[in-house]
């Protein structure tokens, strides 16, 4: 970073400090992660500067040998990492995914089953203030109340009375797994396109410790930055009738020249994720979100639906009197970073919310296992037992500082830390 902090010292501090922080705080926050050294090398790379509208072999710029290399092998390799018979490895974001996924199968109009915020489902999922909810006829299902599970049932009933175009699953605060077989005869049963958003758990289902949509959906989308470990970004995978149709929607539809050094970056990550070390960190994270969970069920605490399947929990904080707004700051003032989440059936405003969702991808990177994970539960407990004490806030953040010291990350990157 030495031209940067000669040129523009303001930014260059920025960085420096977010490096310190990442360092030496616990990260909890489900749909983070540590990028590779290769992947940000990539990132940081000289294809930013090339336009390359089209797809490899037909885009409308010359000079385009190069990143038609770098994007023909992320489409080669995340066909690969997923079984899918084709790819779009161009989507900017999970968002502009969704966007095109849409785009692909429904008109404005027409109407989506899926989860709703409220209970775990992403904005883009059909919420009012998102394009999802505006240019659709939108169906919410959730969980029950008595399990916080999902009840395929109700989602089979809710198929039925609204014959929708499309039906959605994944999400973004939901511990438990997808059952894509039964999701698979519903939209069957009602003619509906099942969409599959894969972006929390993408990591899991490359590492196999998670069930696979792919061979159920006809179209799955996903980010490459939360479990899978990559760089910021959004990727769709569908079945080879779909495949003109995704195509045309993410360019031209919704996107215009294609961030070449974040596809080449992408391409590292499925190559990463096809090791058998990804593997094994898969199953580490899931491990360790369920020692984290049973940590908090031995503590007294209410853990929406029991537990964990996957990556992340929410665990209901109102046993200790606070909101999760307040237990995020609390948590926050002693450098575990989480983030507040709304409950099922939770009575407070989205901003408030009674819970945090934690999630342990971040975490399992650094190397931490079952061990450190009970340790973190139990600084947790500790903070939300006394959130306006700051001498326990000061004990923790040092302790904090100490286990992330032994479990480190970017260790040799000096010049990213400048
Ligand atoms: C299930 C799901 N889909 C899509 C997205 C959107 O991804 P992005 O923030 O990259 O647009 C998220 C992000 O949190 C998500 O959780």
């Amino acid at each position: 970073m030495e031209e940067l902090r000669r040129t523009d010292p303001e930014v260059a501090e920025a960085i420096a400090n977010d490096v310190e922080r990442q360092r030496y705080y616990v990260n909890l926050i489900a749909s983070e992660n540590y990028a590779s050294r290769a992947v940000l090398e990539a990132l940081g790379s000289v294809m930013t500067n090339k336009y390359a509208e089209g797809y490899p072999g037909r885009r409308y710029y010359g000079g385009c040998e190069f990143v038609d290399v770098a994007e023909r092998l992320a489409i080669e390799r995340v066909c690969a990492l997923f079984g899918a018979a084709h790819a779009n490895v161009q989507p900017h974001a999970g968002a502009q995914a969704n966007m095109a996924a849409y785009f692909a199968v429904i008109k404005p109009g027409e109407s989506i089953l899926a989860m709703s915020l409220a209970h775990g489902g992403h904005l883009t999922h059909g919420s009012p203030v998102n394009f999802s909810g505006q240019l659709y006829r939108v169906v919410p299902y959730g969980v029950r109340q008595d399990t916080e599970q999902i009840d395929y049932d109700e989602i089979a009933r809710l198929a039925r009375a609204h014959r929708p175009r499309v039906i959605v699953s994944g999400a973004t605060a939901y511990p438990r797994t997808f059952d894509f077989p039964r999701l698979r005869e519903i939209c069957d049963e009602v003619g509906a396109v099942m969409i599959v958003d894969m972006a929390h758990f993408a990591g899991l289902v490359a590492g196999k410790v998670h069930p696979d949509p792919v061979p159920y959906a006809d179209i799955v989308t996903s980010t490459t930055h939360k479990t899978l470990r990559g760089p910021r970004g959004g990727l769709i995978l569908c079945r080879a009738e779909y495949a003109q149709q995704i195509d045309k929607a993410v360019f031209p539809g919704v996107q215009g020249g294609p961030l070449m050094h974040v596809i080449a970056a992408k391409a590292v990550c499925f190559k990463e994720a096809m090791s058998p070390q990804f593997r094994a960190y898969a199953a580490r994270i899931v491990e360790n979100a369920r020692a984290l969970a049973a940590e908090f069920l031995r503590r007294g605490y209410h853990v929406v639906s029991g537990g964990t399947d996957n990556h992340l929990m929410l665990v209901d904080v109102r046993s200790k009197g606070l909101t999760g707004r307040r237990a995020e700051r609390a948590l926050g003032d002693a450098h575990i970073i989480v983030n507040k989440n709304m409950i099922p059936f939770d009575p407070e405003k989205p901003m408030t919310t009674s819970g945090i969702r934690i999630g342990t991808p971040a975490m399992t990177t650094r190397g931490m296992g079952p061990a450190e994970m009970r340790v973190i539960g139990g600084w947790i407990d500790e903070v939300l037992s006394a959130p306006d004490d700051a001498a326990v806030a000061a004990r923790i953040r040092g302790q904090v500082r100490d286990l992330c010291a032994s479990f480190p990350i970017y260790p040799e990157r000096v010049e990213v830390a400048g």
